[in-house]
């Protein structure tokens, strides 16, 4: 089981509070001056990823002490735990095992004593199986016409890895177009619906649990919307099917479970893309792509399990990110990628970390009494520059950055990609070094600029510098390293959440929400003055029902 300790009483967390006191100005390019190794000792390489941590506010104390105190925390024998099977999501008792579902080597893991791997490689079968006959056109529509297009109706992480990854992974996509509805608001499944034909597309409900309302909502508009043209509940079965835990509920929406590709209640929501919720990938991006895409996955999974923390890549981002958060006072931390395929990354792992680590109890039942989760957050370069990087450069708050590259480009014309890469590479030049006084002012007076006019633009030129940013370069963006680099980012999360103290694999505080929504729900649909609620709750609804007349 997980240990319960409160780092903050770790003698490894006194020594960094002290530590900090004294380091906590030091700049990044006097690091750099002093050693002339410090790129070499702070970067580390796996497989086709560089990973450079070299831009960050450490030097060789602040990562053993930062080291020292994952050890403190029990962080070895918690990754032990968590491959083993033990049921380290405790509140909801579940083992957390979305590493099985990309466990290449197939060795046995056990839950509740017994092995799931066989289960988990016949649905990767069935998954094979079905993305190829839908690729070659084989498994064919209600009329006899094969399918072109897919629509994807999940919300949350039956959504949003699916969306990421074949967004990330077009460059290998297949013949089949993929839609993502998601939300609620008919207005994404109408305008989804608008653009195919029920000939000729197929429905996959993915649902871990098939009671979210979102998705029930969308999937039952999207039957009646087949039914108005097949116009027969028996071709139901070539054009819907269910990604879910829950059989009962799918035969009971009119899916037979034929048709049903099967996980498991240790697969977390948000970390289910390696499950059956990856079938849009399978079948946008063809299986064999998905396989590699789980085998980098699997590669990154058994480098965190075996190396030492020392150059373990989730371990140290996960250890520099508690430096900012926890002794920085860093609020949020943005993940930056410089690569048009990875424009929903970010929104990817805002879920991951937010959903995961956004708790203030922990694993003993108490509340906290240091910050837990950052708040996760960004979009690709080049547009995040001209929208929000000002506040990064001269804002008054501290935003740790990481920033992801690839080396060589799926399209490669002209000069973009150099163009690309040269924005990448300043970026984080400049947020590490800044621009002094004596650099503005002979910048200006090169310019022809009087003295009275120097002194007047001189505070606004001047960059303190001094931001700490990782560097994520890989040669290129391919199915096996995007899933080595979205199992580090993983592993990261679950290496914060051990130190924080916190249970990062449920999500209670989605509930009272969904609770409040599904009592306001009737009363939106009865003509009678709402008086329930709150003041403020009690005059928006009733301003609404006056309104939608
Ligand atoms: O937002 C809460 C949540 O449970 C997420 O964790 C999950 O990814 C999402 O809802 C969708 O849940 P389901 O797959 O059960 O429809």
């Amino acid at each position: 089981m997980l240990p319960g300790i409160n780092p903050t009483t770790t003698k490894a967390w006194k020594e960094l509070e002290a530590y900090y006191a004294q380091f906590k100005d030091t700049q990044m390019k006097d690091l750099f001056a002093k050693d002339g190794e410090r790129f070499n000792k702070y970067s580390l390489r796996f497989e086709d990823i560089l990973l450079d941590y070299s831009k960050n506010r450490i030097d060789e104390k602040v990562m053993s002490l930062l080291f020292q105190l994952a050890d403190e925390c029990g962080l070895k024998s918690a990754i032990d735990s968590v491959f083993a099977g033990d049921k380290i999501n405790v509140t909801e008792d579940r083992a957390v095992l979305h590493t099985a579902l990309r466990n290449r080597s197939n060795t046995p893991v056990m839950v509740d004593g017994k092995d799931v791997m066989p289960a988990v490689n016949a649905v990767l079968d069935q998954m094979k199986a079905f993305s190829e006959k839908v690729i070659s056109g084989e498994w064919k529509g209600y009329s006899g016409k094969a399918i072109t297009d897919i629509v994807n109706i999940g919300i949350g992480g039956s959504d949003l890895g699916p969306l990421m990854v074949t967004e990330a992974l077009k460059p290998y996509k297949k013949n089949v177009n993929l839609h993502f509805v998601s939300n609620v608001d008919g207005t994404h499944i109408a305008e989804a619906l608008k653009v195919v034909n029920p000939e000729t597309t197929l429905f996959i409900i993915a649902s871990k649990t098939f009671t979210t309302q979102e998705t029930m909502t969308n999937a039952n508009s999207a039957k009646s919307w087949f039914l108005e043209a097949a116009k027969d509940e028996k071709a139901v079965a070539k054009h819907f099917v269910a990604l879910s835990t829950n059989a009962e509920a799918v035969s009971a929406f009119g899916i037979d479970t034929a048709n049903m590709f099967e996980f498991w209640n240790w697969v977390g929501g948000r970390y289910s893309l390696w499950s059956a919720i990856g079938l849009s990938i399978a079948c946008g991006i063809g299986f064999d792509n998905f396989r590699e895409l789980l085998e980098g996955a699997h590669a990154m999974d058994n480098h965190f399990k075996t190396e030492s923390f020392e150059s373990n890549l989730p371990v140290i981002l996960a250890m520099i990110g508690i430096w900012y958060n926890n002794f920085y006072g860093a609020e949020t931390e943005a993940i930056l990628p410089y690569d048009q395929y990875m424009h929903r990354f970010s929104a990817y792992f805002q879920q991951g970390n937010m959903e995961s680590n956004g708790k203030y109890v922990d694993r003993n039942g108490e509340q906290v009494n240091y910050q837990t989760g950052p708040i996760l957050w960004g979009e690709p370069g080049t547009n995040g520059q001209h929208a929000f990087y000002q506040l990064i450069h001269q804002g008054t708050k501290l935003i740790p950055c990481d920033f992801m590259a690839t080396a060589k480009s799926h399209n490669p014309l002209s000069d973009h990609h150099p163009k690309l890469l040269a924005n990448f590479f300043a970026q984080t030049e400049a947020m590490m070094v800044g621009k002094t006084e004596e650099q503005v002012t002979a910048e200006l007076k090169a310019a022809g600029k009087s003295d009275e006019e120097i002194k007047a633009l001189l505070p606004y030129k001047i960059f303190l510098g001094n931001i700490p940013t990782n560097s994520i370069l890989m040669k290129e963006l391919n199915p096996r390293t995007l899933g080595a680099l979205i199992a580090m980012y993983e592993h990261k999360i679950f290496v914060q959440g051990i130190i924080w103290n916190i249970y990062s694999f449920d999500q209670w505080g989605v509930e009272l929400g969904k609770q409040l929504a599904n009592a306001i729900l009737p009363e939106l649909q009865s003509d009678d003055e709402v008086t329930s609620h709150d003041a403020s709750t009690n005059g928006l609804v009733n301003a609404y029902k006056e309104m939608k007349k």
